[in-house]
Parts: C-alpha cells; structure tokens; sequence
C-alpha cells in the first residue's frame, strides 16, 4: 500500500496557505509544518484551558488530563512507559541537564565515547564533563563517507566507559546508524546508550523500547508537533542518575529530568502527534491494535514514499563535478536530509534557490564537528535540502530543476 499523499497534505495548514502557495519546502530538518491535530488541541489549551494545570476545577482538570494524554500516547507510540518520557523545551536543554545528571554520577577517571557526526546538542554537553575529569573517547566519523563504523567503537570500550552516546542518523551525513547493533556493542560493555534522534524521528516515530538504548531525544517541532523536546529515559537509569528537578518532586521519574517549569499548552498539544498517527492509520486500513504497532505501520508508509522521492534526488547531485554529496547514496540507507559541500558558501546559494520558489538552507547546522571530520569548510557550510513524508513528487521535480540553475 501506498502513502495517500494528498490526504498528508490535506492534514497540513501549510499546504492550503496562500503566503506558501508555489513554494516547495526543503529546510524540514531545521523544523517541520505543524499537523491540524496539533494546532487544534493548541488552539483548544489557550482558548479553554489556560489556567493552571490539575487544580479541582473542570478547565483545570481537563488541562491537566490533556498534558497526560499527550505523555501516555507519545510514550505508547515509543513502545515505553509514561512516566518514561519527559516534556523538556529542547533536545539541547534536556541534553544539558542529563549532563548535569551524569557529571554528578560518574567519578574521575571514568569515561564517555561522543561522536564527531552528532549534531553539537549530543556532543558538546558531554565533552564538557572533562572539565571533571571525565574522561572523553571519540567514535569518529570515516573522513570520506562520514560513516560510523560499529567496531571502531568496540576498540573505543572497557570498563571504564559508562556511556555512549550517538545519533540515530546525523543531520548532515544523513545515514541511519544500526542503533540495536551499537547499544547491543555498549551494553555488552556495561555503559549505557543516549541516542539522538532528532534527525531521525521525523520519518516516522520509532519503537524505542524495541531498539533498546537507555535514553532517546528528539524535538517534536520537527515531528509536525509544537516547540518541545522529548527525552525517553529507561526506568533503571533514570531512578539511578540523581534527581535534576526540585527535591520533593525526586520520585515521579518524568520530574527528575526536567527542572524548568514545563510549557503545559505545549505539552497537551502534543497529543495531536499521537491523533495524526492515528488519523494515517486509519485512513490506510491499519489492523494492527498496540500503538507501536500502529505507528510502526505508518512509520513504514511514510519511509517508503520517503525512499521513493529521495533515489532520484541523490542520483542528481551525486556525479556532478561541482558537488560533494554527503553520507550515502542509496536511499533506503539514509533520512532524506540531503547535505551538498559545493566549492563556494552555501549559503548565497540557498538563497538563489529562494529565487525558484525552493525553501532551503545553507551553513554549518550546528554540526560543526562532522563537517569538519569530513574536511568540510564549516565557513562554507553546506547547502542542505530535506524533506518527508509530506512532499510531493513535484516538489522534487521543483527542487531539481532548481538546483541545475543554481548548481
Ligand atoms: C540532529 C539534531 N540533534 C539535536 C538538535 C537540537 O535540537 P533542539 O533544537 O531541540 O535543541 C538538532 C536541531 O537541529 C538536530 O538537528
């Protein structure tokens, strides 16, 4: 079975939106259009229920029944527990504070494995820690391909190593990385696994709890839901690290994690992820009952539409003279974030793709480290067009024909 690509669109505000009309979008890494779902129940908090949560009264109540809701589905979706998954206001801030978790936790000498493919979020806070003696191990990326290679991290792993933490695919090199295969590797080590997957999700939310790592982020305002950050963290690890929230609140694991006060509109809109998964579901003639079921089913819908648009783009860009394609070039290898190194600042040339109606960036999208693994000029930065489920074949055919004027 096929995606039915205009009923996607017909749940996307964006794509009925005048300003927008003619314009093909391709910066969907750097942020997603939001779903109906989501603006609704958005729409629905401020309007009804903007007091504050889970207080005796009916709007109260409801606000606070919202901002469940959104936990328990989000987390069925992931195939973990609800109160394994935490609302925080960004990957790079819920990175931030698990850091904080960590630096506590370990003692000197004790080491991290990062990579140089992540983006900053998942790297910097952890390399931090050497300022405490941590010690830091990097898992580096093959200088030509930009690929992690899993036994280079078994030579990077002893008992010293407590955790190791990667990207589920890089939002420059683009590749999936075999995250059971990794954690499988760290776990037999005795470290713990942090895997980011912002780059990742947008393709279709993974079963988390079948992957296996400790802790999963990604930020749901790539995922067609509002400006938030969701971390799982597994139930052992997170009793274990110690508690980052406010000292009463240490026994309700979702607190633990998330010391800010939580954004609750944000939050209940949230569900409206979990709704648009089912809405796809549905419309497709899903038979599956779990949730993780059900997301898997459509996860597999929009990869497969996704696979399909993304061949012929890569077959485009990755003979011409002027152009180094990163990460693979074979679709069913990679997310559909399609970073270009040209011989001149991107950036200029994003702005010509403007000039055709194509929606794209340029720089170094905080990715500093892989762009420079990979002998990249982070200066020039690259020219990166994405994509998902959400797009039409003919703005692929818009894109290309774009780029050979621009190109
Ligand atoms: C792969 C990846 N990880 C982490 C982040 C940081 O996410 P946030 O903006 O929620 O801090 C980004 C943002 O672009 C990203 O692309």
């Amino acid at each position: 079975m096929a995606l039915d690509i205009d009923f996607v669109r017909k749940q996307f505000p964006a794509f009925s939106e005048a300003s927008l009309h003619g314009q093909a979008f391709f910066e969907n890494a750097g942020g997603s259009y939001t779903c109906q779902p989501v603006i609704d129940r958005l729409t629905r908090f401020y309007t009804q229920r903007k007091v504050q949560p889970y207080a005796p009264y009916e709007a109260s109540r409801l606000a606070g029944a919202e901002m469940d809701e959104a936990r328990s589905r989000m987390a069925a979706i992931l195939g973990v527990e609800s109160d394994e998954l935490n609302f925080g206001p960004s990957t790079s801030q819920n990175t931030y504070v698990l850091a904080q978790a960590f630096r506590k936790w370990m003692r000197p000498g004790e080491a991290i494995v990062v990579t140089n493919q992540d983006h900053e979020a998942n790297t910097g806070p952890w390399r931090r820690l050497a300022e405490d003696g941590i010690e830091i191990r990097e898992w580096r990326i093959d200088p030509e391909t930009g690929h992690l290679t899993p036994e280079d991290l078994e030579n990077l792993l002893d008992e010293k190593v407590r955790l190791v933490c990667f990207p589920h695919s890089s939002n420059v090199v683009g590749e999936i990385n075999p995250v059971t295969e990794i954690t499988a590797i760290a776990h037999a080590a005795g470290a713990f696994v942090c895997v980011d997957g912002v780059s990742y999700a947008p393709h279709g939310f993974p079963n988390v709890g079948e992957l296996g790592p400790d802790i999963y982020l990604f930020s749901s305002y790539k995922t067609y839901g509002p400006h938030q950050g969701i971390m799982v963290i597994r139930r052992a690890l997170g009793q274990m690290l110690p508690n980052q929230g406010h000292y009463f609140n240490g026994d309700v694991l979702y607190k633990r994690f998330t010391p800010a006060g939580p954004d609750h509109a944000q939050i209940a809109a949230s569900a409206g992820m979990a709704d648009y998964v089912e809405l796809l579901a549905q419309h497709h003639g899903c038979t599956e009952t779990d949730p993780a079921a059900r997301a898997g089913f459509v996860h597999d819908l929009m990869r497969a539409h996704e696979v399909d648009l993304l061949q012929p783009l890569l077959d485009a860009v990755k003979d011409r003279n002027s152009v180094r394609l990163l990460g693979p070039a074979v679709a069913e290898t990679r997310a559909p974030t399609v970073a270009l190194a040209l011989t001149r600042p991107a950036e200029p040339v994003a702005a010509e793709l403007a000039k055709f109606g194509v929606m794209a960036g340029g720089g170094d999208f905080y990715a500093v480290r892989a762009l420079q693994g990979m002998g990249v000029d982070p200066q020039k930065g690259v020219l990166r067009v994405s994509f998902t489920h959400y797009t039409a074949r003919s703005e692929i055919d818009q894109l290309l024909q774009a780029l050979d004027r621009v190109l």
